[in-house]
């Protein structure tokens, strides 16, 4: 795995003003990366943190050396060791839930005409079926409430497509769809359903595709940064999971309360072309 460096990194703005002391939070993929991130953030925040992954090491990890609470005592986080692709269990853990972050999500960059088949199927019940299992666990509580936030994290690749991610451009245009659809349904239980699209972010997903991307174009794999992934951002340096985490904890406040079937674009002006 190549370990990236991120100059031009500016120092991290505060934190949006959250409080979610009495609230459970539900993370996907939570053992890494933005997952972990949110995770941290929201129960800095207050939340009781389900903290889903099926990296329960990982997930033990998390727990360790929580931020401070921005808004009051800062809440926990409970590890749920758990592979996404068992659908049903995925529904079973979401009951209860006030917030749900669907985040988990996997790639692999090969041509279509070399996509294993299986591998599409599994990019497609993690990044969307599981998701759509998610919600239904999720919804009844919320609704009974009155009140629930939806952050699903899609990608630049929920508005845009590029070549060779073929699975994960379908999931994830699929789950702007699902966003939407219960963004329409959520409205009048006072449900809010949203999408943040980051651009390239730091995590250990990007940092494994250096080496497919470079096999893909046919370029050594010191130029991938510049010359693949960052090619089409404005800002040329990728953002960090904190800054994606903060996009998600502002969702979850009472300012954000308006927003809603939106995606929310954190891709550094690769979509204003
Ligand atoms: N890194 C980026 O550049 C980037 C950009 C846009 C969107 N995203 C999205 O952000 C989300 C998180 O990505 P990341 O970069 O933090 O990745 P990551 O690889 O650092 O973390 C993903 C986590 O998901 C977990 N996971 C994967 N499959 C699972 C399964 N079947 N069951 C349970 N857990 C599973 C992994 O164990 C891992 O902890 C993904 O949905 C990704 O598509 C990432």
């Amino acid at each position: 795995m190549t370990a990236i460096s991120n100059p031009g990194t500016p120092a991290a703005p505060g934190p949006v003003s959250l409080a979610l002391h009495g609230r459970t939070a539900l993370v996907t993929g939570a053992a890494s990366g933005i997952g972990r991130a949110c995770a941290r953030r929201l129960a800095a925040a207050g939340a009781t943190v389900r903290a889903v992954d099926r990296d329960a090491a990982g997930l033990t990890a998390l727990a360790d050396g929580l931020p401070a609470g921005t808004a009051g005592t800062a809440g926990t986080v409970e590890p749920y060791p758990l592979d996404l692709t068992d659908l049903d269990a995925a529904e079973r853990v979401a009951a209860g839930s006030d917030v749900l972050v669907n985040n988990a999500g996997i790639q692999l960059v090969r041509p279509i005409e070399d996509f294993p088949p299986e591998v599409f199927h599994e990019v497609l019940t993690v990044m969307l079926e599981a998701p759509f299992r998610l919600l239904r666990g999720a919804l009844p509580h919320m609704y009974r409430q009155g009140w629930g936030r939806i952050v699903n994290v899609s990608s630049v690749h929920g508005l845009r497509a590029s070549p060779f991610k073929s699975a994960y451009v379908a999931a994830k245009h699929g789950l702007e769809g699902l966003s939407k659809t219960a963004a329409l349904e959520g409205a009048a239980h006072g449900v809010t359903s949203n999408c943040v699209n980051p651009g390239y972010v730091r995590t250990p997903l990007v940092e494994r595709q250096i080496a497919d991307q470079a096999a893909a174009h046919g370029i050594p794999e010191e130029r991938v940064l510049t010359e693949v992934l960052l090619v089409d951002s404005a800002l040329k340096r990728l953002i960090e999971p904190e800054e994606v985490a903060e996009a998600v904890a502002f969702l979850c406040t009472p300012q954000a309360s308006y927003m809603t079937g939106a995606s929310l674009a954190l891709d550094g002006g690769w979509t204003a072309h």
